[in-house]
């Protein structure tokens, strides 16, 4: 007898041992060998969803039992429990989807820590009084996954890698880099907008790295950001009096008739007119959008302010507008602005120190001034030389511009010792070998993570400086 014919081979009715050995064993072991499989593959969370799965169809084939007996026996209850069945159904149809979903997402990560979490309260942080963030050893590992219900693991995004920086009361730090090299990540951080892998966060004195969402709460007026992109940061079916009043009406700030008041003081600021608070998104230009979104981000006075690139989606004339409006505001309500932009060029001109960032690493911190004509990491001095130069000088500019060769590496699998070592036309053996901390080089208030930074011959032969008068 074929295994398929002893387990087909019932008649009649079923004995008690034939239900046991013909039909719930080998039925339960050929459903669980996929859970058993899975998490031999170390694949818990898909397990956990396809058992998930299997345990709620196998009370819904129970609840089917149930139901036609009650209705053999004509039992008032059948019809109640017809009716319950499409609700359980819909029930169970919303659990897979949510579960599916979440896996792909949060839930399977963080529950089975793919989401790597370190250290928090091992790392030393020493927090000068006039510092508005201080940040150590600031770590964020993306896990990187594929697929669905097998959710392979395939690494992780190191996206932040151990960045130590303060960004003090009233200054504005520029942050710049090429794509991906973790700029956002590093302000989403800090904010604790997504959480940190390690590391320490101290915001306004006080450490806020453990801090749960509940106590961050009353922490969020105090620290608004303004995003990338004007066209898709707001919210299209909302006046524009109401997306800027927002945070005001989340953190209960004032009445309705001083809300509304205040909207209309801080649309008049930006240079907005205040009669258009109930137009919507779409009746603006690209250039007002940016406005509305530095006016929702002023509008609870924050502390901080973090604008991600908010000038790359616009014209170059309208940039300026933007610019000039950020820094009159920040020193008119004496804010702090952590600026991102991927273009020095941009960045230079609003920020009191820059940090330059390579692949999830800070590798140089100087102010603008000693920055741009004296850089002394190789990554800096190309970023400069890469500047574009609108003068009779720019054919010159052209000739000394420093190409750095091959692709970013990818941040899943960093290079060793120094990450800049694969491109840098500076490299020895000793940098992919032994990583160079960040420490004073250069000028006063310089840092740069280098052994061999730029000589001033380096620097005369990749930046054109500007011409003595
Ligand atoms: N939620 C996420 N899950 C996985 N990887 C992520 C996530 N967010 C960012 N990353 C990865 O982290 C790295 C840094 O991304 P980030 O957005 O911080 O870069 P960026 O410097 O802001 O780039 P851009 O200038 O293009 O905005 C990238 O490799 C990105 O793919
Ligand atoms: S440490 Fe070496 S590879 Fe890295 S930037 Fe300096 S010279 Fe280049
Ligand atoms: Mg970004």
């Amino acid at each position: 007898m074929t295994l398929w014919e002893a387990l087909t081979s019932f008649k009649g009715r079923i004995n008690r041992r034939d239900y046991w050995l013909k039909g719930v064993l080998p039925l339960g072991c050929v459903v669980l060998a996929p859970v058993v499989v899975l998490m031999a593959l170390g694949r818990d969370d898909a397990a956990l969803v396809v058992f998930g799965v299997l345990a709620l169809a196998t009370l819904w084939a129970s609840l089917a039992v149930t139901v036609k007996r009650l209705h053999d026996r004509d039992h008032p209850g059948w019809h109640l429990a017809l009716q319950l069945i499409p609700v359980f159904g819909q029930i169970f149809a919303i659990w897979v989807i949510v579960d599916v979903g979440f896996l792909k997402g949060t839930f399977g990560r963080n529950r089975f820590g793919e989401d790597p979490s370190g250290t928090f309260a091992d790392v030393a942080l020493e927090v000068s009084p006039d510092a508005l963030i201080t940040v150590g050893g600031l770590t964020k590992y993306f896990a990187m996954t594929h697929g669905v219900l097998l959710n392979r693991d395939l690494g992780q995004v190191h996206a932040v890698d151990d960045v130590s920086l303060e960004v003090k009361r009233g200054e504005t730090l520029g942050l710049v880099g090429e794509t991906g090299c973790g700029k956002s990540t590093l302000a989403r951080v800090v904010t604790r907008l997504i959480e940190p892998t390690s590391g320490r966060i101290v915001f306004d004195g006080k450490d806020i790295t453990t801090w749960s969402r509940r106590q961050l709460r009353p922490l969020r007026r105090d620290m608004q950001i303004i995003l990338q992109d004007p066209y898709s940061a707001l919210n299209p079916r909302r006046p524009v009096g109401a997306i800027i009043g927002e945070p005001l009406r989340i953190h209960k700030l004032g009445s309705r008739a001083e809300r509304k008041a205040h909207v209309r003081e801080v649309m008049e600021l930006v240079g907005l007119n205040p009669e258009h608070f109930n137009r919507y998104p779409y009746e603006f230009s690209g250039g007002q959008r940016q406005r509305i979104g530095v006016a929702r981000a002023i509008v609870t006075k924050p502390k901080l302010i973090l604008a991600d690139e908010p000038v790359s989606a616009l014209d170059v004339s309208i940039q300026a507008q933007v610019l000039n409006l950020l820094e009159d505001l920040r020193d008119e309500m004496g804010m702090t602005l952590l600026f991102i932009a991927h273009d020095l060029s941009v960045v230079r001109h609003v920020s009191d120190r820059i940090a330059v960032m390579y692949l999830g690493k800070i590798v140089e911190l100087a102010p603008p001034e000693t920055l741009c004509s004296h850089p002394k990491h190789p990554y800096s001095g190309a970023l400069l030389s890469a500047v574009p130069v609108a003068s009779a000088d720019a054919e010159e500019a052209r000739s000394r511009r420093i190409i750095l060769h091959g692709d970013p590496p990818s941040p899943v699998d960093p290079p060793s010792g120094c990450r800049f070592h694969t491109r840098c036309p500076k490299a020895q053996e000793i940098c992919s070998e032994v990583e160079p901390p960040l420490e004073p080089k250069g000028l006063p208030e310089q840092l740069a993570a280098c052994h061999f930074p730029l000589t001033e011959e380096e620097i005369e032969r990749a930046i054109l400086r500007p011409r003595e008068k």
